[in-house]
């Protein structure tokens, strides 16, 4: 056990030596002898500014790049579109011959062949374009880009968009699944910021979606992810951003209560929009921390709204005022990237010191049980948000299937280096989130049924856990869009 005063997150960066190889795996399904021949297909038939890749460039290792090690696999190309019409001209060539693909943007979805795949592996990173409209106050920008890309192009005008969080996330599986940030108090999910989508239909044909033009795919995309075909760029609402106030803050184990205290009354008080906090309560190779981020949207934050966080014994503090991309790059957690993974999410309407308590629990009884086997980091994240949160938006979207309130939740995090763990810690999460959702239950809290945030379900999850009752609209949907089911060929949720 390494002595809690040696703490700080720098433990974190001994991590990023767990890249786990990646297994090949060849085309074994039977019946594709054509695919091998589709790469070169792709290659011959779309524009000379669209490329496709082999093993061995730099171009497909990028391409084929994953946040978390369980949803890596290497493919049989990779293919980098330039042009909507080129991922069109794929499109067809996927459908026509019947060839397995994944879609990636950021790669930061953890389950496995959600978009990575055996055959061809779409990178959008060719879509990274960032056009502002000041007469508008929109942005258009490639679904290539992570957020951090475009809240740093968009700092020259002021300006920014709800997107993620958390460093590294790509723009598309957050504008096609939801994206809780730190604005999402005053301005909703990311998606809810959404006023087109550019879209490449499964038969090729590409399109512009808005609520007038398309309002059964405007709502369907915005939470439906790959179901429908594949976005090029999207336009967001933007809103001006000066400098923001806050950073992160970390407590060791023997100061978790003073911490959890703090979180407890922030809730207890917080009815301003502008503020913000995101608590992760780790347990990482045995060595139990929080760290907080603290966020308030003005270069400084209200006297006294964050003091008892300050004055609470820490063992390090990275807070001040500066640019909004570097407080969202303040909390380093892809330093934890090339584990195996697995996230899970719990609603919460409240959020208690005995709430606290029983997180604190999970997080070192479940740390202190699996990090015996192979768990490296076991992190149970506690987001508050206002009730508020899904008041800013015009029109039905696919998640949440209710906007009548909203909620805050535990995000839960584990990851492993082992694939023999892997059933291990898909039940451990399990078992931890039904306990969660039982002691908050028995609490008061009438969250057991709450639809549960697709981008951070585990596999296992059904489709009306998350979409509930959208969900027959969504099935009839997708089957007006793609009657072939060429989506049918790539991974993720699937109507
Ligand atoms: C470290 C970490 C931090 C996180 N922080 C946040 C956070 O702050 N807020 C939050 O809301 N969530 C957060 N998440 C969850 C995150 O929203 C999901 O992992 C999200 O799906 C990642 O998007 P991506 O583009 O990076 O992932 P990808 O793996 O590239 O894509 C995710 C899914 O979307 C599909 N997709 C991607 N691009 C397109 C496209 N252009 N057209 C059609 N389909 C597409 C893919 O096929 C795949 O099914 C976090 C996850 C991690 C691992
Ligand atoms: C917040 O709420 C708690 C409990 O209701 C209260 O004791 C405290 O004084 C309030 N103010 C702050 C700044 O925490
Ligand atoms: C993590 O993100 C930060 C900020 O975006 C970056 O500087 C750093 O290189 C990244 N580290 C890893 C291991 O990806
Ligand atoms: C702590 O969490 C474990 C794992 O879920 C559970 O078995 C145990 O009952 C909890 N203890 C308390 C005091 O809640
Ligand atoms: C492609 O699909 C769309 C939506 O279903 C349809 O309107 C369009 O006519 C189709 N285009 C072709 C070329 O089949």
């Amino acid at each position: 056990m390494v002595a809690f005063a040696d703490l700080s997150l720098s433990f974190l960066f001994g991590l990023s030596s767990f890249t786990v190889p990646v297994t090949s795996s060849g085309f074994l399904d039977a019946g594709n002898v054509l695919r091998s021949t589709v790469c070169e297909q792709i290659a011959t038939e779309v524009s000379s500014s669209s490329i496709v890749y082999y093993a061995g460039s730099s171009q497909y290792t990028k391409d084929n790049y994953h946040w978390s090690a369980s949803s890596s696999h290497d493919s049989e190309c990779s293919f980098e579109p330039a042009t909507a019409e080129d991922v069109g001209i794929a499109l067809r060539i996927l459908g026509q011959t019947q060839t397995q693909f994944g879609i990636k943007s950021g790669g930061h979805a953890a389950n496995a062949g959600f978009s990575s795949t055996p055959g061809v592996q779409i990178a959008m990173y060719s879509f990274s374009d960032v056009v502002y409209d000041s007469a508008t106050q929109t942005a258009t920008v490639g679904t290539g880009l992570l957020w951090d890309d475009v809240y740093a192009a968009l700092e020259q005008y002021s300006v920014t968009v709800v997107g993620a969080k958390v460093t590294g996330i790509g723009v598309g599986g957050i504008a096609l699944g939801g994206g809780y940030s730190y604005l999402t108090n005053q301005h909703g999910l990311g998606f809810d910021n959404v006023v087109a989508y550019e879209l490449v239909l499964p038969n090729g044909t590409v399109t512009d979606i808005t609520s007038s033009t398309d309002p059964d795919l405007f709502f369907a995309l915005r939470g439906g992810f790959n179901n429908f075909g594949i976005v090029t760029r999207v336009t967001l609402k933007t809103y001006p951003q000066a400098q923001v106030w806050g950073g992160r803050i970390s407590y060791s184990l023997d100061q978790w209560e003073g911490a959890s205290s703090a979180i407890a009354n922030f809730w207890a008080n917080a009815t301003d929009p502008k503020a913000s906090i995101y608590n992760t309560y780790n347990y990482i190779s045995g060595v139990a921390e929080i760290s907080t981020i603290l966020f308030y949207d003005a270069p400084t934050c209200p006297e006294g709204m964050f003091d008892e966080f300050l004055s609470v014994p820490h063992i390090e503090k990275d807070i001040s005022t500066r640019s909004y991309v570097s407080l969202v790059q303040s909390l380093p957690l892809n330093v934890t990237s090339g584990l195996r993974s697995v996230f899970h999410w719990v609603a919460m309407e409240e959020i208690t010191v005995p709430v606290l308590n029983m997180v604190a629990n999970e997080t070192l009884s479940w740390g202190a049980e699996l990090t015996g086997s192979s768990a490296r980091i076991i992190s149970y994240d506690v987001d508050p948000y206002l009730p508020t949160l899904y008041d800013h938006v015009d029109s039905p979207t696919a998640y949440p299937p209710t906007r009548d309130r909203g909620y805050s939740f535990i995000q839960v995090y584990y990851g492993w280096a082992d694939s023999n763990y892997d059933e291990t810690m898909f039940d451990a999460v399990d078992a931890s989130a039904q306990h969660m959702i039982q002691a908050l239950t028995d609490d008061g809290q009438d969250i057991a049924n709450v639809a549960v945030y697709p981008n951070n379900a585990p596999p296992d999850t059904t489709l009306e856990r998350m979409y509930g009752d959208n969900l027959p609209r969504l099935r009839a949907i997708k089957k007006a869009v793609d009657p072939d089911n060429v989506m049918g060929l790539t991974g993720g949720w699937k109507f």
